[in-house]
């Protein structure tokens, strides 16, 4: 049977990166009558500093995101991963399963210590996915929705699935499959085309906000990098043009259409004319989602609540695979 499990870190808040690769894509899921379970990744936020209060604020904002744009806490289990003890549990585990060098090649360990002295990140960062990997396995979760940067992490699941299967002679997690999909899996920066649109870019032009109102959403398409050629009529055309593509993506995530169905409306267009439209189209969509989430946001025991609820359900798919797991690996359970 066909399980998803997916994540979003609550370190900042929530960019149209995360809707497009990852939040709308869950709603999708959800809607398409599939068992989702969708995790605010607290526990992962905190491998680098986090003020508690701040870290405690996003955690509600974001699960107020996602019930704006579409999660129903019924249907789909919607917690934070600190109330489900289990993740940690396995996780540790895990950090016997994997291996130092598999977590030394992850792009996104190098990414993050570049230039900077890797010997002063904390560990946790470092061992970030084996943690990931314990968030899916823990459920057995077979297919994994993300976006394109998140790739290298559900192979890296996959080796330590397979290793812990191979090492004990079981076969008792599954596969997991990322599910990596849409015109929009990668949404850029709007400053640099060639960097990923990111909620820890020092630079809040770089990216829209789920909190952003109209006019900023506007300014900052208006002020997005481009170059000065009209648009192609054909995708080959973009092959070079990182802003404009990354712009035509949006377009077409936003509209749930493709980068062909964007070119054979705007082909020819001048960014003068693209822009605007794609400014409106983006307040269109997000400006429901951010009036609600501050609706929902009146009412952090609401919230609260909701994420209790989830974290006893998810629990409760949880702690028997733990059960078994500590059974497979040799501890004594006695009570
Ligand atoms: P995070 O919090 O960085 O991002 C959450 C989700 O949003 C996607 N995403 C993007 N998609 C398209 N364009 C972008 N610019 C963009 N930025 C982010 C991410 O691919 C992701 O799907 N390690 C994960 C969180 C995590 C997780 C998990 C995910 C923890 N455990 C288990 C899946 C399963 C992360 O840091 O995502």
């Amino acid at each position: 049977p066909t399980r998803i499990f997916s994540g979003i870190q609550p370190s900042g808040g929530l960019t149209l990166g995360n809707y497009l690769g990852a939040l709308k894509r869950f709603v999708e899921k959800q809607d398409q009558g599939i068992e989702t379970i969708y995790c605010l990744v607290d526990m992962h936020a905190i491998t680098v500093w986090q003020d508690p209060e701040r870290l405690r604020h996003q955690t509600r904002e974001a699960a107020a995101a996602f019930i704006a744009a579409g999660i129903d806490p019924k249907r789909s289990i919607l917690f934070n991963q600190s109330q489900v003890g289990a993740h940690a549990e396995l996780a540790w585990i895990f950090n016997c399963i994997a291996r130092m060098g598999w977590m030394g090649r992850m792009t996104q360990w190098k990414d993050k210590t570049a230039g900077k002295n890797a010997e002063a990140q904390s560990l946790g960062l470092f061992a970030y996915p084996a943690l990931m990997a314990a968030d899916i396995l823990v459920y057995r979760a077979t297919h994994v929705p993300v976006g394109e940067d998140q790739k290298q992490h559900i192979e890296l699941t996959r080796d330590i699935a397979i290793k812990f299967n191979n090492d004990y002679g079981v076969n008792f997690f599954p596969v997991a499959e990322p599910v990596i999909e849409g015109a929009a899996a990668r949404v850029m920066s709007l400053r640099d085309g060639t960097k990923k649109m990111s909620k820890s870019d020092p630079s809040d032009q770089s990216r829209i906000n789920l909190t952003d109102d109209a006019d900023t959403i506007a300014k900052k398409f208006r002020k997005a990098k481009t170059d000065p050629e009209p648009l192609p009529d054909t995708v080959e055309g973009l092959a070079d043009r990182p802003e404009a593509r990354n712009l035509v993506n949006i377009y077409a995530g936003l509209s749930g259409t493709t980068a062909p169905e964007v070119l054979a409306q705007y082909g020819g267009a001048q960014f003068g004319t693209f822009k605007p439209a794609l400014a409106d189209l983006a307040v269109s969509v997000l400006s429901p989602i951010t009036t609600e989430m501050n609706r929902l946001m009146a009412d952090p025991a609401e919230i609260d609540r909701i994420l209790g609820d989830g974290a006893d359900r998810a629990d409760a798919i949880a702690r028997p695979v733990l059960e078994e797991v500590y059974d497979i690996v040799g501890m004594v359970r006695s009570r």
